[in-house]
């Protein structure tokens, strides 16, 4: 996929840029199918462990940090009772899958996999796209948690920063249902944190900034399904709590320039990158 001209001035703008119809229909619902699948291969009693960017000692387990070259499934917060049972079915109660999919699972990777993505990556500027890192988010009807305001590059993060992330809407995405919602033109403000490693093998964040992002100026991005959102990973974005009935399923990819330094202290230890440096700030 190449994009125009304008849609790249656009993107150089804004940090992020809809793009409709992006993505075949039979692709998403291969993806959505393949997904199902997974989860349901998938013995919950393997692994407990809760995702949410608000709480990084949940995130911290050896569960979290070793799914950068496998298939894992991260629970919704709400999922469990006080006991710790699960409230509503398995299927009901992920909330995402990552974070190797794009290498390991075969349709999965057919997928990511397509030239289609890594030209896009290049047309936006990455000289050498590298994937790294593919997550599938439910987004549960009633309890699909709250993602507060971040930057892709604070959790991946390279020097000179290059991330670029895709969001494949695979199921329509609204304000009922927990779009994202974006700051656009605020890419160009700096990274206000890192998550990192750290030296006691748990993870941290490591702050640039502590000032929050601004409320106004939050534009919800309301796509039907097949759209494909391109984010800078430097552009502030979240997504609300799904209160709603509808699932709101997504598929996502991050690429980085390959001749970009990828840090070691970088949570994510992905399946396959030619070179990990140190460049501790
Ligand atoms: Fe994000």
């Amino acid at each position: 996929m190449r994009l125009t001209e304008e849609q790249v001035e656009k993107f150089r703008r804004d940090g992020v840029l809809v793009i409709p119809d992006a993505v075949a229909a039979d692709d998403c619902a291969l993806l959505r199918s393949r997904a199902n699948e997974l989860v349901n291969g998938f013995d919950p009693t393997e692994a407990i462990s809760i995702f949410s960017t608000k709480e990084q000692t949940r995130t911290s387990d050896e569960y979290f940090l070793g799914s950068g070259d496998k298939i894992r499934f991260f629970f919704e917060e709400d999922a469990f009772t006080p006991d710790g049972d699960l409230r509503q079915s398995k299927e009901r109660s992920i909330n995402k899958i990552g974070h190797a999919l794009h290498v390991l699972d075969p349709i999965f990777a057919d997928f990511s996999q397509a030239n289609e993505w890594s030209d896009l990556a290049h047309s936006i500027g990455l000289a050498e796209p590298t994937l790294v890192q593919s997550m599938y988010i439910f987004k549960q009807p009633r309890i699909g948690g709250e993602v507060t305001c971040h930057q892709d590059s604070t959790f991946l993060y390279t020097d000179p920063p290059s991330v670029v992330g895709l969001w494949f809407a695979l199921e329509d995405a609204t304000v009922d249902n927990g779009c994202l919602w974006a700051l656009p033109g605020l890419h160009t403000e700096g990274l206000k944190s890192r998550f990192v490693r750290a030296a006691d093998s748990g993870t941290k964040f490591t702050k640039n900034n502590d000032e929050p992002w601004p409320d106004d100026g939050l534009v919800p991005l309301e796509v039907p399904a097949r759209t494909l959102i391109l984010l800078d990973g430097m552009l502030p974005h979240l997504s609300r709590t799904n209160r709603s009935e509808r699932s709101r399923h997504a598929y996502t990819l991050h690429f980085i320039d390959r001749n970009c330094a990828y840090p070691a202290e970088n949570w994510l230890r992905p399946a396959s990158l030619p070179e990990v440096t140190s460049t501790t700030k």
